[in-house]
């Protein structure tokens, strides 16, 4: 793969075809944290009005830290896994009393903080912070299993870190946001499970799994 290339086919695409979401509207962390923890386990058209909501009644991480757990599990209320939203208050009251209310941008501080794994962890330090450190999900997985043909079992813990040192290689270090977003984006628009729109693809001629038309068997996934 000619990694620049790459990068400027797959960013140049983001930067043109993105959806308008209201969690890109700025950069602000506090903001990137709740859309990533409310989008583990929600779809994006559901969590839309849930983050338009939730950034209403505590536009800052500070109004957030402040607010009480009644008022707290009603902006959640809907959206289940409750223990998400309990473990992002303690991490934010955590910020604030310990980080002067700025969200860390070093890997090992973030996290630190209750609910940031390295997914979350990564996302908030390539999008907001413009550090170039890996995001990896499911739809990161199954996208670059394709474009790599990587065959490991993405159901195994351990193949993350896989797809993690792949990012490491491949991310543009000029634009890190644009780069972890593009290949969720990609996943979510067009690397879909089962038949991809490879024709509308940004990045097929630099895909291994299209060239060898094998994409719709990757990514390997054994069922537990
Ligand atoms: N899924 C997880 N994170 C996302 C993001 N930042 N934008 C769109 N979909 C996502």
């Amino acid at each position: 793969i000619k990694i620049d290339e790459f990068q400027k086919d797959l960013v140049s695409w983001f930067l043109e075809e993105q959806r308008e979401l209201p969690w890109r509207k700025n950069k602000d962390p506090y903001r990137v944290w709740v859309s990533e923890i409310m989008l583990q386990q929600t779809r994006v058209d559901t969590v839309i009005p849930y983050f338009n909501r939730f950034i209403e009644w505590f536009p800052t991480l500070e109004d957030f830290a402040n607010a009480d757990e009644e008022k707290i599990l009603k902006a959640w209320e809907g959206l289940g896994y409750y223990s998400r939203v309990r473990n992002l208050h303690s991490a934010v009251q955590e910020v604030k009393a310990s980080y002067n209310g700025i969200v860390p941008d070093d890997p090992e501080e973030i996290s630190k903080l209750k609910g940031v794994g390295p997914y979350t962890a990564g996302a908030i330090l390539s999008i907001a912070y413009g550090k170039p450190e890996p995001a990896v999900d499911g739809n990161v997985m199954r996208v670059l299993s394709r474009i790599l043909m990587i065959y490991e079992d993405i159901a195994k813990p351990k193949t993350r870190k896989t797809f993690e040192a792949a990012v490491r290689k491949l991310i543009d270090h000029e634009h890190t946001s644009a780069f972890n977003q593009a290949l969720m984006e990609l996943g979510a628009l067009i690397c879909t499970p089962g038949k991809p729109a490879c024709l509308l693809c940004p990045v097929q001629s630099h895909c291994l799994a299209f060239e060898a038309g094998v994409q719709s068997e990757l990514p390997v996934k054994i069922q537990k």
